[in-house]
């Protein structure tokens, strides 16, 4: 079987569930050493159980990234157990919802604004300037960050934060791409429409038939069709040339 991450050490938060624990088995199944840190440490050992039966080169380092000193210990735990990360993963992201649905701008308290900016965006500064350094020294590296149909579009599910969040996921990697190239790092953003995982159930039967509706493939997506496209971003030679993109998994919602 090829294993053409043999040679990784990637690093993926939010992987204790959905589209990061499809993520990190993908990334496993090719051969990679994978780390991943989630806040749901009972969720994260099942999973680590669970992929050690086949995997020895998982581990799982619970942590909050909400503050940059919860990722700088995350990311130091995650070198000591795998080496020099050359793969960053930005996954984890948070949607809150009331009753299936965003709050509107002037329900939404100071503090769950702080916080959908804490793990959606500040997150992925901090771990990007925990590992380019060493990308930066190795001359080699692939960043890839999970940004959202939302970042592009209305969406009347979701709220202000995540929209405004997920834009920003885009102007971080274009930024970021720019100033990395020149070293042999790329970076990329997906940005999926709905996929069927429990951030996508909250939102309820109704609101994801609405969009299956509206979907030219007439379906959600799933974790694993995510997972591939993180794969390909992330590869050496086949998306050698590819940085600064957004690439969209929703099933042709929006055609841009
Ligand atoms: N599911 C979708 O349809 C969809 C669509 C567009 C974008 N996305 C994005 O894809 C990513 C993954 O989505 P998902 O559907 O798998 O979500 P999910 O809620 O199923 O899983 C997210 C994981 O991130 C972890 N996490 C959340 N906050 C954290 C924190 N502060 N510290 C550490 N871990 C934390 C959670 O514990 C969970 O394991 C998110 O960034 C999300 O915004 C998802």
């Amino acid at each position: 079987m090829p294993m053409p991450f043999a040679d990784r050490s990637v690093l993926v938060t939010g992987g204790a569930r959905g589209i990061g624990l499809a993520m990190v088995r993908a990334f496993l199944e090719g051969g990679a050493h994978v780390v991943y840190v989630d806040r749901d440490e009972t969720l994260g050992r099942a999973a680590e159980d669970a992929m050690r039966k086949e995997y020895a080169r998982v581990h799982f380092v619970p942590a909050d990234i909400a503050d940059f000193e919860s990722c700088e210990a995350a990311f130091v735990r995650a070198e000591s157990l795998v080496g020099s990360i050359n793969t960053l993963v930005n996954n984890a992201g948070i949607s809150p919802k009331t009753h299936g649905r965003g709050l509107p701008v002037d329900e939404i308290s100071i503090d769950e604004w702080r916080r959908v900016v804490d793990v959606n965006l500040n997150s992925l500064f901090y771990f990007s300037k925990l590992a380019v350094p060493g990308m930066k020294r190795r001359r080699f590296g692939r960043i890839v960050s999970m940004s959202s149909v939302a970042g592009k579009a209305y969406l009347d599910v979701c709220a202000l934060h995540y929209a405004a969040t997920k834009a920003a996921v885009i102007g971080l990697t274009r930024q970021l791409a720019g100033e990395l190239g020149p070293f042999g790092i790329t970076v990329n953003a997906i940005a999926p429409g709905r996929i069927d995982t429990e951030m996508v159930a909250v939102a309820g039967a109704e609101a994801n038939a609405l969009y299956v509706a509206q979907t030219p493939l007439k379906r959600l997506g799933t974790t694993r069709e995510v997972a591939a496209l993180c794969l390909y971003l992330a590869s050496r030679e086949e998306a050698g040339f590819v940085t600064g993109q957004v690439i969209d998994v929703a099933g042709g919602w929006l055609m841009t």
